[in-house]
Order: C-alpha cells, then sequence, then structure tokens
C-alpha cells in the first residue's frame, strides 16, 4: 500500500512561531512524517501580502525552517522547503484563480477579518488571492491530509471544492484534501484574551507564547497570564476560559489528560496552577529555542537542506502541472 500524502505551510510573518502555531499545526505535522509521505513548507510568498523589509524577511524563512526543524520536523522523514522555491506554486495558483468564484473568494472570513482591520485601501489583492495560491500548494502534491489549525478549516473546504469542480469539467487531475485538525490544540488562546486565538497579529504580545523568546519572558507571561473568576482549576471555556486554556497547553505539552490534571490542582489555587504551567511550557521551550539558534548559525547549511527539499517536491509539482495542463487544453511545448 503506498503511503498517504500529506502537506502543510506556515507562514514566515514573524521572528517566531508562537504556541498555538506549534499546537494547532506543527506538532501534528512531525507526528505524521512517520508514517506518511510529507511536504511541509515555509510559504514565503503569501507572507508577501504583508509588506516587510527584504532583509527581515530573508532572516524570518531562514528562521522559520530552523523552527521548524528545532521542533521535529525532520528533514529526512519529509520533504522540507520553501515556497519561492518551486515555481509551479505560482503557475497552479494561477489556475486556482481562474477556478474560483468572486463571490465564493470574498466569503473567506481570514480575508474579511484582515481586510476590514486595514481598510480596503490598504489591503493588497493578493490577500484576496491568498486561498487559491494556498490551494494550488496543497493540489500539486495529491495531499490526502492537511494538519492545521481551526482557523484553516474554511481554506481546506475551498481547496476541496475547487479540486472537486476542475475534476469535474476536466477529468480527473487532484486527489480531494481533508482537513486533519485535532480536538486539542486546534485553538490556542491568546493569555491576555482567552476567548480569542493566539494571533502573530496580536496588539499586545503579552498574551502569546513565542518559540524563540527566553524562557525568563515566557514564565512571566504564563504567569502573569488573565485570570478568571473563581479559584478551583476546572475545565470550562464558557466560565473559565483562562483557566482551560492553560489546561489545554499543560495537556498538550506533558501529555496527560485534562481530567488528571484537574485531580491534581483540587484544592490548590490558581497561582500554584499557573507555576507549573509556566515550568511545563519553559521546559518543554527551552532544547527547542537552543537548537533553532544552533541551526541559524549554519545558514549555508540550512539552505542546502531546504534546496534539497525543493528538488524533491518539484518532481511531484512538475507532474501536477504537465496533467492540469494537459487536461485543459493548454498545447504542449
Ligand atoms: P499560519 O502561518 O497563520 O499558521 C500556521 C499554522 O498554525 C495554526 N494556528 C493555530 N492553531 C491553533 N491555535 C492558534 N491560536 C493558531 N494560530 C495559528 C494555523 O491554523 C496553521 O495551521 N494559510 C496558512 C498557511 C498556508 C497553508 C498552506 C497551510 C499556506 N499554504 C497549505 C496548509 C496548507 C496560514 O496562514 O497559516
Amino acid at each position: 500500500m503506498t503511503m498517504k500524502r500529506v502537506l502543510s505551510g506556515i507562514q514566515p510573518t514573524h521572528d517566531s512561531f508562537h504556541l498555538g502555531n506549534y499546537l494547532g499545526a506543527v506538532k501534528q505535522w512531525v507526528e505524521l512524517q512517520h508514517k506518511h509521505d510529507a511536504f511541509y513548507c515555509v510559504v514565503d510568498l503569501h507572507a508577501l501580502t504583508i509588506e516587510t523589509d527584504p532583509a527581515l524577511l530573508r532572516k524570518r524563512s531562514l528562521a522559520s525552517a530552523a523552527q521548524l526543524i528545532a521542533l521535529g520536523v525532520d528533514p529526512d522523514k519529509c520533504t522540507l522547503f520553501l515556497q519561492s522555491h518551486v515555481s509551479e506554486h505560482n503557475q497552479l495558483g494561477w489556475i486556482m484563480e481562474c477556478l474560483a468564484g468572486f463571490g465564493e473568494a470574498s466569503r473567506m472570513t481570514q480575508f474579511k477579518d484582515k481586510s476590514q482591520k486595514s481598510g480596503t485601501d490598504r489591503t493588497v489583492v493578493g490577500l484576496f488571492t491568498y486561498p487559491m495560491l494556498q490551494a494550488a500548494d496543497i493540489l500539486l502534491y495529491q495531499a490526502d491530509l492537511v494538519p492545521v489549525g481551526e482557523d484553516q478549516r474554511q481554506h481546506i473546504e475551498l481547496t476541496r471544492d475547487l479540486a472537486g469542480r476542475f475534476n469535474s469539467r476536466y477529468g480527473d487531475t487532484f486527489q480531494l484534501p481533508e482537513a486533519y485538525i485535532l480536538k486539542a490544540g486546534a485553538k490556542i488562546n491568546d493569555l491576555q484574551d482567552p476567548t480569542s486565538k493566539m494571533s502573530k497579529s496580536a496588539n499586545s504580545m503579552q498574551g502569546v507564547i513565542e518559540i524563540m523568546d527566553t524562557p525568563e519572558v515566557n514564565a512571566k507571561k504564563i504567569k502573569s497570564s488573565m485570570t478568571d473568576t473563581g479559584r478551583e482549576v476546572l475545565f470550562n471555556e464558557k466560565e473559565k476560559p483562562g483557566i482551560s486554556n492553560l489546561l489545554t497547553i499543560h495537556s498538550a505539552l506533558s501529555g496527560r489528560s485534562i481530567s488528571e490534571l484537574e485531580s491534581e490542582f483540587a484544592g490548590k489555587g490558581y497561582g500554584d496552577f499557573k507555576s507549573t504551567v509556566a515550568d511545563v511550557v519553559v521546559d518543554y521551550l527551552r532544547p527547542i529555542r537552543q537548537r533553532a539558534l544552533e541551526l541559524l548559525e549554519d545558514e549555508s547549511g540550512l539552505i542546502a537542506v531546504l534546496r534539497q527539499g525543493a528538488e524533491k517536491a518539484q518532481v511531484v509539482a512538475e507532474k501536477t502541472l504537465a496533467s492540469t495542463y494537459k487536461n485543459l487544453g493548454l498545447v504542449e511545448r
């Protein structure tokens, strides 16, 4: 039996990934790479939807690759590459744009949220066509599964719709992908505003745990996270969103169940609990940050790994693009 294909991507828009990126997505990338044919890319072209200083974009793309490897994405077990290294992504992206309806694209909530925040005049067209490039990322590799956080569900649904539409118009060309979203960790919330998701674009970074932050900074953020009413450590997202979020984080990192943690902290206050969560998070992230910093010291080594990844990815991407062009009726060269 052939192995199932997996594809996912992450944007290099910031100096560090946050705990939501890890628990919602990258942790699953690491698990899936062992029994699947996995392709993971740093989607640097998607990051161009936010204007960034060129030196910073370059630095962040490499830092993203280093963090992925430090978090356990193993270039010997999967194909790790930069999106811009495989030009087929742009080529299939255009085809997806010609397939998607304007209304359909206008309904993407991420586009609506982001464009509302910055206003029409400051919203680039690329933000609107972003999900079609994402569809191309996925379909080029004929992915069966796409491990992501809850906020990406709608984009994966759109990808399925586009693949199905193409197949029924032009003949079977694309595998229909499925979102792979785990219940625990699918949405990690901000520590200061625990009803909103932890996000790289939050107004304040006080509630965002960054992988590359120092242990001291992260411990402080957890200890000063928003306090819910009451005093018992119980999982109840409505009444205790802050504590529930910390329970989810502890459980995902320690591998212990939420009910086990509730019993452990029965009769103890929020203060004790927060200190323990701070220890769990900091102990988990310390060696990862260290490893990422080491990897970044050898930039050419890192680029070589990405180049190899791109070469492997391109073999698959070329094949899909060729059959797509053929099925569309574009004349062979
Ligand atoms: P990005 O870079 O915003 O986020 C990367 C991954 O992290 C997940 N995530 C979260 N999960 C749980 N809780 C949170 N608070 C949280 N915040 C972020 C996201 O769901 C995502 O899985 N459009 C994608 C990038 C992309 C992509 C793709 C993904 C481009 N092409 C192809 C999959 C397949 C994005 O913006 O992710």
